[in-house]
């Protein structure tokens, strides 16, 4: 019997198993390091660095809701140089794969962080953030349009040129998902991560006013996995050769095959790691358990599998 190939790429980048932490779960790792060998895992994915050092938005910026939360942190970070001089040593040395995620203020800060990393040594990708919803302006949604999403992801792919993979997180909030993605993936993508948080409120029914002291943020947990679900299925059906880390609400085994049979190649875990630090470790097992039991060879037998016979 062949032995099973739980291993994943995404565009030119191998993992020896797919699963990673979702950007802004875990930080930089360090405190999930307490639990589990960080290399045990696909890569930790960075919570995305900025140009500058944030403070994030004002307190309360959590909020549970039914099957979720919302969050609106407000991209809080050290800044890429301190980031470069302290996060990403300290994964390396504790042999972790690495994700690096980066989230601009504008196309060229976007350029400007790319730079900075083009020459750091063990990174496997870059995830270029430009589907964070707790920004000032919705206008820097950048990943609401398709023209401004071109146009981040083609300075990024031309100040990074070809030695690092770049995988682009998109929002579901968005009429059409796959447009965004045919011009990110034209401007150079190699893979997507999908999805980010959707945008929600909650408002204190005692106090009757907004909870979040930015107002809005966004939605994570299990009640946002149908989106997940039907953002990849649809993305994954447009341009099936495109690999896909998928997030949204996954906290089991079972949850990730879903994203997989999506047409996910990888699959984050973030709002679950909340309340179990071990939540990565144990979807990893339980997937694997799952892919075996169904007969499966690899887990790339299984991507997409929802799409056969269509
Ligand atoms: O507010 C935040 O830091 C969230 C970022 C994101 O969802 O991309």
């Amino acid at each position: 019997m062949p032995e099973f190939d739980f291993s994943t790429t995404l565009g030119p980048a191998w993992f020896p198993t797919p699963l990673f932490t979702a950007s802004g779960c875990a930080s930089s790792g360090k405190e999930l390091s307490q639990f589990f060998p960080l290399r045990d895992i696909g890569a930790v994915v960075t919570k995305s660095i900025m140009l500058k050092a944030r403070p994030g938005r004002p307190t309360p910026r959590m909020a549970e809701t039914p099957s979720g939360m919302l969050n609106s942190i407000g991209l809080q970070g050290p800044g890429i140089d301190t980031f470069l001089a302290n996060d990403i040593p300290w994964l390396l040395q504790h042999n972790a794969r690495v994700i690096v995620s980066i989230a601009g203020e504008n196309v060229d800060e976007y350029a400007v962080l790319a730079r900075k990393l083009r020459s750091v040594e063990g990174i496997s990708a870059v995830e270029v953030n430009i589907s964070c919803p707790n920004v000032e302006n919705r206008g820097l949604v950048f990943a609401c349009d398709p023209q401004a999403s071109r146009l981040v992801v083609d300075g990024v792919r031309r100040t990074l040129g070809g030695d690092i993979p770049i995988l682009v997180k998109l929002s579901p909030d968005v009429t059409d998902i796959v447009e965004i993605a045919r011009g990110v993936i034209d401007a150079g993508a190699d893979g997507l991560s999908l999805i980010n948080t959707i945008l929600g409120m909650v408002i204190n029914v005692d106090t009757m006013r907004p909870h979040l002291a930015g107002k809005t943020g966004g939605l994570s947990g299990p009640a946002i996995r149908p989106v997940a679900v039907r953002a990849i299925y649809q993305v994954h059906q447009a341009f099936p050769k495109i690999p896909i880390l998928g997030m949204g609400g996954v906290r089991s085994g079972r949850d990730a095959f879903e994203l997989v049979l999506a047409g996910a190649s990888g699959v984050s875990v973030g709002t679950a790691t909340f309340s179990n630090p071990m939540a990565v470790i144990d979807v990893q097992n339980q997937l694997r358990e799952i892919l075996m039991s169904k007969g499966f060879n690899s887990l790339k037998e299984a991507v997409g599998f929802a799409h056969r016979d269509e």
